[in-house]
């Protein structure tokens, strides 16, 4: 359950604001092994998550827990190094807490990637998949509890939880650039423990063309907020079931290092056209 109000949210941004002194623009959440794009923001303040208020702590290994506030390609922006799972044992709400600061510091668009399992058997490991849509199969959302009506309505729209427009232009960047992109609907569990084959068959049988253990409670928060979203998978590896081969972190984590320029190039490209 929520004890989140607005006073707890406007600390957190005070104090960012106060540090930074800039107003970002566009949000963006990376996943893991995508941080690198943190060392190409120009005009860098960087504010450990441990120093702003009411700020979760980062447990997992390979997320810095760092938020970066400056420029990419002239955009403001506000980007977190790391971000707070389910699996932490964070409620929803919690790992959505950032998404509320970043609509208070002024966002109004949000970006989000991160590391997913191929479902869609047509997939390959260092494909990168564009969200059009997802399947909450947390069980859980991060809005349940007393609505706050100045953060955003009791009920919420989800039918264009990816924004068509910032797909459309996401596509015709990818296509610039000559970078290939899947498109697919993500399924977000809690984890840790990756799928059973049985269940990567149940999920595909849903519409799933991908799985991980992220942003579907941040995007909710955000499109309660009213953000406009723009998410990116990079397929790390593929589910369980689908390779005679155990899933491993390790692998993640390597196939995100490979594919981490063509992933940089994309969303450095996006970003000032957002
Ligand atoms: Cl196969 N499943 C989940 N839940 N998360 C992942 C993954 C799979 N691969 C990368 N992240």
């Amino acid at each position: 359950m929520t004890t989140l109000n607005q006073g707890i949210i406007q600390e957190a941004a005070s104090y960012i604001l106060e540090k930074a002194g800039s107003k970002p623009e566009v949000g963006l959440i990376l996943g893991s092994g995508l941080g690198i794009l943190a060392d190409h923001i120009e005009n860098a303040v960087v504010l450990d998550y441990a120093d702003i208020p009411h700020f979760p702590k980062s447990t997992v290994e390979g997320h810095a827990g760092e938020l970066v506030l400056g420029t990419v390609g002239g955009r403001q922006v506000v980007l977190m190094k790391g971000r707070f799972h389910m699996y932490e044992g964070y409620g929803p709400e919690v790992t959505a807490f950032p998404v509320r600061v970043m609509k208070a510091l002024g966002a109004g668009k949000l970006l989000v990637t991160n590391a997913a399992g191929g479902v869609n058997t047509s997939f390959h490991p260092g494909d990168l998949m564009l969200i059009s849509d997802h399947l909450n199969m947390t069980g859980q959302s991060p809005l349940t509890g007393p609505n706050d009506n100045e953060l955003g309505p009791r009920f919420p729209d989800m039918s264009e939880a990816y924004s068509r427009r910032l797909r459309t232009l996401a596509k015709e960047i990818a296509k610039e650039h000559d970078i290939p992109l899947q498109e697919g609907v993500y399924a977000g569990l809690i984890g840790p423990a990756y799928e059973t084959p049985a269940e990567i068959r149940m999920l595909r049988t849903l519409g799933a063309d991908a799985v991980g253990m992220s942003t579907v409670s941040e995007v909710i928060v955000a499109r309660h907020a009213g953000l406009e979203v723009l998410g990116i998978s990079c397929i790390s590896n593929m589910a369980s079931g689908i390779l005679d081969q155990p899933l491993s972190h390790d692998e993640v984590m390597e196939t995100t290092e490979r594919v981490k320029e063509k992933f940089l190039g994309l969303v450095t490209s996006i970003i000032p056209k957002l």
